[in-house]
């Protein structure tokens, strides 16, 4: 129905997404994470307009509306070849990267999707040279100073998942701000892992059940899947 409003759409938890067309020259980071909804999704509902006059024409043949998706996660990769690409230092690619998240959390936000994880840091990444490892951290207490605010703003609320707080005192120090910044934040919430290992993670579940069944709390059989889950560094996303 061409009367519907994004409004409408909003309350109906639809959404208005576009679909690939050669007339996009640029496909910006928004437009390929739209992209990716269609294809997860894959159903097609209905068409909307989104824009008016000409524009809105061409939209009625290119809109959809799909389900969106209640957690959307993102591994942080291609930094180092972007740089390489375009000429420029490892750090600066991570720059760039960092750049990129703003775009992704926007399109998050716009699309109404209710949590974003972000792979930042892995527990591998310690192999890095040390001139690549320490600028990630500088980098990430300049982007939580700066967009602080701008998180509150949006009602934000971020939660990290990993050994967090065995990275550098004053990196710690920052992410700790953050969190406490944004505690009461119900709109939405970004994840961001920070040496953060996905096997790592399994292993601390163990061992904190391990160390439950040890002290005579928990049982083998008492043991399901949804117990497990709240042994997870951030447990109440699907
Ligand atoms: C991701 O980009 C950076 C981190 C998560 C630390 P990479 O640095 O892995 O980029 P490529 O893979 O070398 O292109
Ligand atoms: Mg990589």
């Amino acid at each position: 129905d061409s009367r519907i409003s994004i409004q409408t759409i909003r309350s109906l938890e639809f959404i208005l997404i576009r679909l690939p067309t050669t007339r996009f020259r640029t496909v910006t980071g928004m437009q390929r994470l739209q992209y990716r909804f269609i294809i997860n999704c894959g159903h097609r509902k209905a068409i909307a307009p989104s824009t008016k006059g000409t524009k809105r024409r061409m939209a009625d043949k290119q809109s959809i509306i799909v389900g969106v998706p209640k957690h959307v996660a993102v591994i942080m990769d291609g930094n180092g070849r972007w740089a390489k690409r375009h000429g420029k230092k490892t750090t600066e690619g991570h720059e760039a990267g960092a750049e990129g998240v703003r775009e992704v959390l926007k399109g998050c936000r716009e699309l109404g999707i209710p949590c974003l994880s972000l792979y930042a840091f892995s527990t591998e990444n310690w192999s890095r040279p040390e001139e690549e490892v320490n600028p990630l951290f500088q980098l990430m207490s300049k982007y939580i100073r700066r967009e602080i605010d701008e998180i509150k703003k949006h009602g934000i609320r971020v939660l990290f998942m990993g050994e967090w707080r065995e990275l550098p005192p004053t990196a710690v120090q920052d992410l700790e701000y953050c969190l406490e910044q944004t505690k009461d934040n119900r709109d939405m919430t970004v994840v961001v892992g920070l040496n953060y290992g996905g096997r790592q993670e399994i292993l601390r579940c163990a061992k904190l059940m391990a160390e439950k069944a040890r002290k005579g709390e928990l049982l083998p059989e008492e043991i399901t899947e949804s117990l497990f889950n709240q042994y997870l560094y951030v447990s109440e996303f699907p």
